[in-house]
């Protein structure tokens, strides 16, 4: 009998670029895993235009169609269950991920931060203000973190970071390009580890 083969969902709010690295890294056809769906709560992302260059899935599940929150989250956990979901990887995505989510799929989800957790992460520290919070505090070194979600913001466990100088000259727009470039190696890195069993969840 073959191994399994992890359906892998992607959770991305802007351009993608994490996700790309990983379906990349899915397409040399070496890991017992599949894009099953991307599922963007913005309609315009790039992440949209990814998935439909690549043939995956695409759904556009937002406030626009489910006001309540509880119930964007069991639409978004019934899709995960009726697609048969073994991976979340969040890229970019913007919204927390629900109570039902998590605990359907608790320990199965992935987020990639972009600076070394515990550090400079919690509520808030997204995009540009992580950067400029590591700049501010005159941190040597940044990176990114690859953590699994749980019901709190960059608190569940870590299992890979990738350290990055931070440099005298650094602005936030230069770390945030420096940091990316080592988030496009890590992400597909930890994803492969995971589908081989080499991290186990
Ligand atoms: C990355 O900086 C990542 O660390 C953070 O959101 C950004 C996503 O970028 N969680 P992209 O959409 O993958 O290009």
């Amino acid at each position: 009998m073959s191994a399994k083969t992890w359906n892998i969902a992607f959770f991305a709010s802007h351009g993608g670029s994490n996700m790309q690295a990983i379906i990349d890294r899915l397409k040399l056809g070496d890991l017992p895993a599949k894009a099953a769906l991307v599922l963007s709560n913005n309609s315009k992302s790039g992440a949209k235009q990814r998935a439909e260059a690549e043939n995956i899935p695409f759904y556009h599940l937002s406030s626009v169609q489910y006001p309540n929150p509880d119930e964007l989250d069991k639409a978004i956990c019934d899709l995960l269950i009726e697609k048969q979901i073994d991976l979340i990887v969040l890229a970019g995505y913007m919204k927390k991920i629900g109570a039902s989510t998590i605990s359907k799929f608790g320990g199965r989800i992935l987020n990639i931060h972009p600076a070394l957790l515990p550090n400079f992460g919690g509520e808030g520290m997204y995009g540009m203000n992580v950067h400029n919070a590591v700049i501010e505090a005159k941190a040597k070194v940044s990176g990114p973190t690859v953590h699994v979600v749980d019901e709190y913001y960059d608190k569940g466990r870590i299992l890979g970071q990738i350290e990055v100088p931070v440099l005298d000259e650094d602005t936030p727009d230069t770390l945030q390009a420096r940091v990316l470039e080592k988030e496009h190696i890590l992400y597909p890195e930890i994803v492969a580890k995971i589908v081989r069993g080499e991290i186990v969840l």
